[in-house]
């Protein structure tokens, strides 16, 4: 079998699904292996706006299948509304949306113990999308949580609720309500159930793209810990959450022409002026999932390069890069200053990372609308100049430039 990976390597929101959108038209299945409904991934077909959580935007392809890995967390509720609305809109799910009985189930409980976590302000606020994500993956590393494939059995079932609810110091008065609520709601999605590790690596001559959610900077491990998600985002995330553990044939990293950010945390090259705002206004950056006001700042070279490294990105996909169309200057932030040292390395450390000086290199910017360009030769020649410096900087090929939301709104090189 050949594989791909897209995979976001800032804060999320880079417009994965878009580049998997366009690649999946090669593609055979289609595979998230993480995250869970925290994701918000918008494609646009012509006039129709679709945001996808948990299923993967291959769906919208009728014969491809799509798949949920075993690093999944599924909120079985919001699975259920997410496939509503797709059904509503003409999309088929029989014999082509598959589950490992390896994913954790995102429980009612989870959500509330992430507002609360939320809204104390005695602890450090994360700024998460309250999805109940960070209990469900604590729960699975402490082995009490509730798996995809454990909601079959009424009395396995209860004996895994049971445990949660003891551990949480849960009155057992409603267990048995709990786990009606839950086995019935379950019943129908036993039909995707399937063994998902043995299903890929049966793939013969066939084509798996694994999608990524949230980005390399929210992961658990390499992002800007506190402020993170509770996932594995980056490319070895992919084994762990899917059981596919070969050698990946392309990674694609994918970064958009300008940083973004939602949610709290250090953010170098944040703009809190009019730039910043101009940036949010020309490329609409509000959270799909929340609806939040994305913050908004320069590229960041060295954020950057540090996700090329850890994913081991062979090429990289820059999108959004007609929102930069109007601004006279564009800065690229080539190195951090700490004190009066210099240094190209991302720090391990979010306190420090808050107060890096980011040193600029400026470039030209470009007043025409490339919305409609097709060849890199027809870009400005500020917008090439813009994109060969950030090559250079990353040391990897840019190989596709998306210049709008909408799938002929690529350029490939
Ligand atoms: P994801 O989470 O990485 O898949 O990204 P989101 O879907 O959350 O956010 C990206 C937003 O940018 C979406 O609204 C996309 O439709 C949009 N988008 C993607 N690529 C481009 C592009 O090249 N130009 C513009 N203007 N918008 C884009
Ligand atoms: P996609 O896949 C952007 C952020 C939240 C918060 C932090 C932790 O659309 O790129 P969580 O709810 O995961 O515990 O929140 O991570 N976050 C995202 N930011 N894009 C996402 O997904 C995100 N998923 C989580 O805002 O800062
Ligand atoms: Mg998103």
């Amino acid at each position: 079998m050949r594989s791909k990976a897209v995979l976001g390597c800032a804060w999320g929101d880079e417009g994965k699904a878009k580049i998997v959108d366009v690649l999946a038209k090669d593609a055979d299945v289609v595979v998230r292996f993480q995250g869970g409904n925290n994701a918000g991934h918008t494609i646009k077909v012509g006039k129709n706006k679709f945001v996808f959580h948990l299923i993967p935007s291959g769906i919208l392809y009728p014969e491809k299948i799509c798949v949920l890995g075993s690093g999944v967390v599924i909120d079985l509720f919001s699975l259920d509304e997410e496939m509503k609305a797709l059904k509503e809109q003409g999309v088929e799910f029989q014999n082509r949306f598959f589950i490992d009985p390896r994913a954790h189930i995102v429980l009612p409980l989870h959500r509330q113990l992430d507002g609360k976590a939320e809204n104390d302000n005695r602890t450090t606020k994360i700024g998460t999308t309250k999805c109940g994500i960070g209990p469900c993956y604590t729960d699975a590393i402490i082995r009490i949580g509730v798996r995809f494939g454990d909601l079959f059995s009424r009395k396995y079932l209860t004996e895994r609720i049971k445990n949660n609810s003891i551990y949480h110091l849960e009155k057992l008065d409603s267990l048995e309500e709990n786990v009606e609520i839950l086995f019935n709601t379950a019943r129908k999605f036993q039909k995707y159930l399937l063994q998902v590790p043995y299903y890929l690596n049966s793939l013969k001559e066939k084509m798996i793209l694994f999608e990524g959610a949230q980005g390399s900077l929210l992961d658990i491990f390499f992002g800007t810990y506190p402020f993170v998600t509770s996932s594995h985002t980056i490319s070895g995330g992919i084994a762990i959450g899917s059981g596919f553990s070969h050698h990946l044939d392309r990674t694609i990293g994918v970064l958009k022409s300008y940083y973004t950010r939602v949610g709290e945390g250090p953010f170098p090259t944040e703009l809190k002026d009019e730039i910043g705002k101009m940036i949010r206004q020309q490329g609409n950056e509000f959270g799909a999932t929340t609806g939040r006001p994305r913050r908004c700042g320069w590229f960041d070279a060295v954020a950057a390069r540090f996700a090329i490294m850890i994913n081991a990105v062979d090429e990289v996909a820059l999108t959004c890069l007609d929102v930069l169309s109007g601004f006279e200057k564009i800065m690229i932030c080539t190195k951090y200053k700490i004190g009066e040292e210099e240094t190209d390395q991302f720090p391990a450390r979010a306190d420090i990372l808050a107060n890096v000086v980011p040193q600029y290199t400026e470039m030209l910017g470009w007043n025409e609308d490339i919305s409609r360009t097709k060849e890199f030769f027809d870009l400005p020649k500020n917008a090439k100049n813009y994109i060969q410096k950030l090559e250079e900087l990353l040391e990897t090929k840019i190989t596709i430039i998306s210049v709008g939301p909408e799938r002929d709104q690529t350029i490939f090189r």
